[in-house]
């Protein structure tokens, strides 16, 4: 998705903000600009280009000189990918630039209304009309002229804008798009992400919606777009800027799953209490009265987090007894769901910034209902939305495809059923087997992890298939989608996943030689059912990669994983198919860490 950083101070502001565009890469983007000024310079310098930043990096001229300035990397919406319609955006006498992320839902309307009034227009986007509305204000002040454009406004932004006769100051806003303001010493900083930040500053102010700021070298501060002032208060960001490095690997895939076992260190990490055989997450925010009271729980995420969410919900079910499912948070917001005061409401997401989620989120608080986040950004959208949440503590994740975070997310999960267990029926000798499971956790992804180059000669062998089927049953289902989805986004083969018990009722009719099977295979109360479908599968000439705890005599090939407490296999079930798909799409080239149409955080919709 797009990315915005700027700086103001005393540095030379063209590098700085180029190295803040790079660290955004991993958002995903199609082309990227950079306007800048200085408060003796007589206007605004930019420079745009379709592609990379290293192409934007090319094009900038020897004497591109300035301490403030703003820059953007883009993923197209409105328009194509193309140097007139990468952001920066200008208008037509270049006192005004802005960069946009977001989509502004009238910009049609907008358009044509200042089409019609003489208006200009130099490219096919959406933002080209926030410049022009700010442009045409008369008011005394940049910060007036942006809140009286902004009015015009429907949708959602994160913006920044500069304009020359007002440049010793950038002013931002926020409205469903993050923007966060880095404090240094006599300089600022903003982006629409930490990572562009934390390598000058970890002093962080974190815009709400319908917020807007002024930042200048030595000062801010912060307001809302009625124009009230508002209290900032400054956070530190946890994460160093190292985490954000490739750290010796050749991808961030691969560094990202090499670094599971210290990450499920993380999300354990005292939250354990073996005294009473539960756990203790400090930020839930519910008392025991009000967990005793919840007789439903239901849980909204998308892609990868969606998943995490369906595991979760099967280990709710089966620790606490509590009814639980999981549905996209892109489809539960758009179905006028009926909103249960007794449900107990979890939104899943990484980022804590994925647009979908956050509407469930802001939909279900409207109508009264209770909602948990389980997040990996700490200060994000979502987490700071929710009325309290277990944060998953994976570090930053900087690949396109998830990988730690939804293994942390699953094991918070765990983290979250044990406690709900405990304080209703579940038994101390079951907490504490769950505990003692959750503990071996680290130790197990390690073996897994020590397979790998047998995962590889593996994956080498099924990178011709065109298409292969992942199926699992009840607690293997959730892996086998997860499985599916991460071969299909990092390698292009097409996956797709199914029940193990729903075979018969139509995908067997898919099984030939040239399609394989991946198959979860639990060593639980399911193991003969499983073997049945195997056996279905090889008497119709499958091919058959089983994941199991012991080698599956009907399978072609079988990765044996170690084996934890029933309730928890699924989160070591997932990890060699992490390296599957990763080797998959290494032995064909792709672009691993930043696959084709993809975005780290989808912030639109
Ligand atoms: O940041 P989130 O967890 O909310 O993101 C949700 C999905 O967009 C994300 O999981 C997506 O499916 C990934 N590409 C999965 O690898």
């Amino acid at each position: 998705m797009c990315g915005i950083v700027g700086y103001i101070g005393k540095r030379d502001v063209a590098p700085l903000l180029l190295e803040g565009l790079q660290r955004l890469e991993y958002r995903g983007y199609d082309s990227a600009g950079v306007v800048i000024t200085s408060p003796k310079a007589a206007g605004l310098k930019m420079v745009k280009a379709k592609g990379r930043v290293r192409e934007l990096e090319a094009r900038v001229p020897k004497r591109f000189t300035g301490t403030t300035g703003i820059a953007h990397t883009r993923w197209a919406t409105h328009g194509a990918p193309s140097d007139e319609n990468a952001h920066p955006h200008m208008s037509g006498d270049e006192k005004v630039a802005v960069v946009h992320n977001g989509i502004i839902d009238n910009a049609t309307e907008l358009r044509a209304k200042l089409e019609a009034d003489g208006t200009v227009f130099l490219s096919e986007t959406d933002t080209e009309v926030l410049v022009h509305l700010i442009a045409r204000s008369e008011a005394d002040t940049l910060e007036e002229r942006v809140r009286q454009a902004l009015k015009h406004v429907e949708g959602t932004y994160g913006i920044a804008v500069l304009h020359a006769d007002f440049n010793d100051r950038i002013v931002v806003a926020r409205n469903g798009s993050p923007v966060v303001l880095g404090i240094g010493e006599k300089e600022m900083f903003v982006a629409s992400d930490v990572a562009a930040l934390v390598a000058h500053t970890r002093q962080v102010v974190t815009l709400d919606d319908g917020e807007m700021a002024t930042i200048k070298a030595d000062d801010f501060r912060t307001y809302t777009t009625e124009g009230s002032t508002t209290t900032a208060t400054p956070t530190t960001v946890e994460w160093e800027a190292e985490s954000y490095d490739m750290g010796g690997h050749d991808t961030y895939m691969h560094k990202e799953i090499s670094e599971q076992p210290e990450a499920v260190d993380r999300v354990l990490r005292g939250r354990i209490d073996d005294r009473f055989s539960t756990v203790h997450l400090g930020g839930l925010n519910l008392d025991a009265r009000e967990a005793r009271g919840i007789r439903r729980v239901k849980i909204l995420g998308c892609g990868t987090s969606y998943h995490a969410g369906q595991i979760g919900a099967q280990m709710i079910e089966e620790l606490a007894r509590i009814p639980a499912d999981a549905e996209p948070a892109s489809e539960f917001r758009y179905r006028d769901p009926v909103v249960d005061p007794d449900t107990l409401y979890v939104a899943v997401s990484q980022s804590g910034e994925t647009y979908d989620v956050l509407a469930a989120v802001q939909e279900l608080k409207r109508k009264g209902a209770r909602v948990l986040g389980v997040v990996n950004v700490v200060g994000s959208a979502i987490a700071r939305e929710t009325d309290g949440g277990v944060y998953v503590h994976a570090g930053p994740e900087v690949c396109v495809v998830s990988t730690k975070c939804f293994t942390n997310t699953v094991v918070a999960f765990g983290l979250l059923a044990l406690h709900l267990g405990r304080i209703r029926d579940l038994s101390v000798a079951d907490g504490k087997r769950i505990i003692e499971g959750l503990r071996k956790l680290p130790a197990q992804i390690t073996e897994i992890l020590k397979t790998e180059d047998e995962i590889k000669a593996l994956a080498e062998q099924y990178t011709d298939a065109k298409s292969m089927l992942f199926i699992g049953r009840v607690r293997g289902y959730p892996v086998a989608r997860e499985a599916s989805l991460k071969l299909k986004e990092v390698s292009y083969i097409h996956a797709e996943a199914y029940p193990a018990s729903e075979l018969k009722h139509g995908p067997l009719a898919l099984i030939e030689p040239a399609m394989p099977t991946v198959a979860i295979v639990p060593d639980d109360d399911l193991l003969e059912k499983n073997r049945a479908a195997l056996e279905e599968i090889k008497a119709r000439s499958g091919k058959i990669l089983a994941v199991a705890h012991q080698i599956q005599e009907k399978a072609d090939h079988t990765i044996v994983v170690p084996k934890n407490e029933d309730e928890l296999d699924p989160i070591l079930m997932g990890i060699p198919l992490q390296l599957f798909a990763y080797h998959t799409a290494l032995a064909l080239g792709r672009d691993i860490d930043k696959p084709r149409n993809l975005a780290k955080s989808v912030t639109v919709e």
